[in-house]
């Protein structure tokens, strides 16, 4: 397994380009399922998650070809309706396809995801919509068994705004029969994102981005060339890396009309962001003020950047408090950080970071994706050097991190297994 060694105490400076949204590119991918016809997908970030999604769709008949950043891919006939577990249990956004499959051939036969380090993450919410729109679902041997000969839309209300299953709504009644509305659905960007790209290949969305999104299914969709939208969290990843390394940054390509809650966090810790365009000019200011954060759904502040930011605030002169509302275990970053001098307490699914003077490097490991983003930003910071195990869980959601912040003047190298 990789790991990164990475040299603290050197600033950041220069320019860093924002790599296409892993989550707006894996349920985009999943569309090309809804139609015979090619799409033609730009701005596919290079990502674990990302050839993952592709292999899946391969596996159910789809062409699929990646050069530099482009993804050609055509589902002309589905060979398969079965999404396997050893695929499924790599990446739970594998039931992305569940929807999709339905549409297209009336039956799927997709591998429960099972939970994941930051939580159980239950599909219930998924399965019960998809029941109103007509599916016939069981579950069997640890596989979801869905049939239904014509899905027909529906009114259907989520408990809990989910992402990917708005998305596997929206997907199911882009051509479904008839009207489907659905209610407290998410509103993430990457939602619209789907959306956007859902109407021009010829479907009849309202409402993406709203807790109420009307959908009139249409007869046949068509294939789109389509430009995915660029990472708000990898955008904001790069901004705790500024903010806890002073530095003076510029961010290139940033979706800023995404990231409202994270620009003012930042701000409120003490950082200076100006707009360009689609730049961002990021300064990390002399001290790291504490701020309070509650995670929440959209336009809150995302879950995504909440390991990100308790790095930052481990050097903040003061205390701070961060909820974490989304997920029921999504802290195993915190115990790696103190092992590097941090002083951090949590309780009730909430995190008191008391600030300290310095983070001291250690060698420490990786449990999921954000968290090991958050120990990369603290080893940037830390005193002397960190060894970081397990990078595979970064590279599933962060595309060349290492030579990115190696051309902003980071000493940080991989050492490959
Ligand atoms: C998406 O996951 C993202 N993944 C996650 O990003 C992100 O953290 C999460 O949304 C929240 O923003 C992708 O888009 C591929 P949810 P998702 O369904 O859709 C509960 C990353 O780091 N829930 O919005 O799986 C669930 O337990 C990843 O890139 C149900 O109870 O999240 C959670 O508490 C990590 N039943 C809450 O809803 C359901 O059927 C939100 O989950 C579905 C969800």
């Amino acid at each position: 397994m990789d790991k990164f060694i990475i040299e603290g105490g050197n600033k950041l400076q220069g320019r860093v380009k924002i790599s296409g949204s892993k989550n707006a590119a894996l349920p985009i991918i999943a569309a090309a399922i809804l139609t015979d016809e090619e799409l033609i997908l730009k701005n596919i970030p290079d990502l674990k998650d990302i050839t993952t999604m592709i292999n899946l769709l391969k596996e159910l008949g789809c062409f699929a070809k990646k050069e530099n950043g482009t993804l050609y891919i055509r589902c002309k006939n589905i060979k398969s309706s079965k999404a396997p577990y050893e695929l499924v249990k790599t990446m739970r956004a594998s039931i992305l396809v569940l929807g999709p499959l339905l549409a297209r051939t009336g039956v799927a036969y997709v591998s429960m995801p099972g939970g994941c380090a930051i939580g159980v993450r239950p599909i219930n919410l998924h399965l019960k919509a998809l029941e109103i729109m007509g599916a016939n679902i069981n579950i069997d041997k640890g596989y979801i068994v869905a049939q239904s000969k014509k899905l027909t839309g529906g009114e259907i209300y989520f408990d809990t705004p989910t992402v990917t299953g708005t998305e596997n709504i929206l997907m199911a009644a882009a051509t479904a029969g008839g009207k489907t509305v659905i209610k407290n659905a998410a509103k993430e960007p990457e939602i619209v994102d789907l959306a956007n790209i859902l109407n021009n290949m010829g479907a009849n969305i309202e409402g993406a981005g709203t807790s109420t999104i009307i959908v009139n299914g249409v007869k046949k969709l068509g294939g789109i060339e389509y430009s995915v939208m660029n990472d708000r969290i990898e955008a904001g990843t790069f901004m705790c890396a500024a903010l806890i390394t002073s530095s003076f940054i510029e961010i290139e390509n940033a979706p800023v009309y995404a990231m409202d809650a994270i620009v003012d966090k930042f701000r409120e810790a003490g950082g200076i962001v100006e707009q360009k365009g689609d730049n961002l000019i990021i300064a990390g200011g002399k001290i790291i003020k504490p701020v309070n954060i509650k995670t929440s759904v959209y336009p809150g502040f995302p879950t995504d950047m909440q390991a990100q930011f308790i790095s930052v605030l481990s050097l903040a002169e003061g205390v701070s408090i961060v909820k974490e509302t989304i997920f029921e275990n999504r802290f195993q970053h915190v115990a790696e950080l103190n092992r590097m001098n941090a002083d951090i307490v949590v309780s009730n699914n909430q995190a008191v970071i008391n600030g300290v003077e310095t983070l001291i490097g250690a060698t420490v490991m990786a449990t999921d994706l954000r968290a090991s983003a958050s120990l990369v930003i603290a080893a940037l910071a830390a005193e002397g050097v960190t060894e970081i195990l397990r990078i595979y869980h970064l590279d599933r959601g962060y595309e060349n991190m290492e030579t990115k912040l190696a051309n902003l003047g980071a000493k940080i190298r991989r050492i490959k297994a």
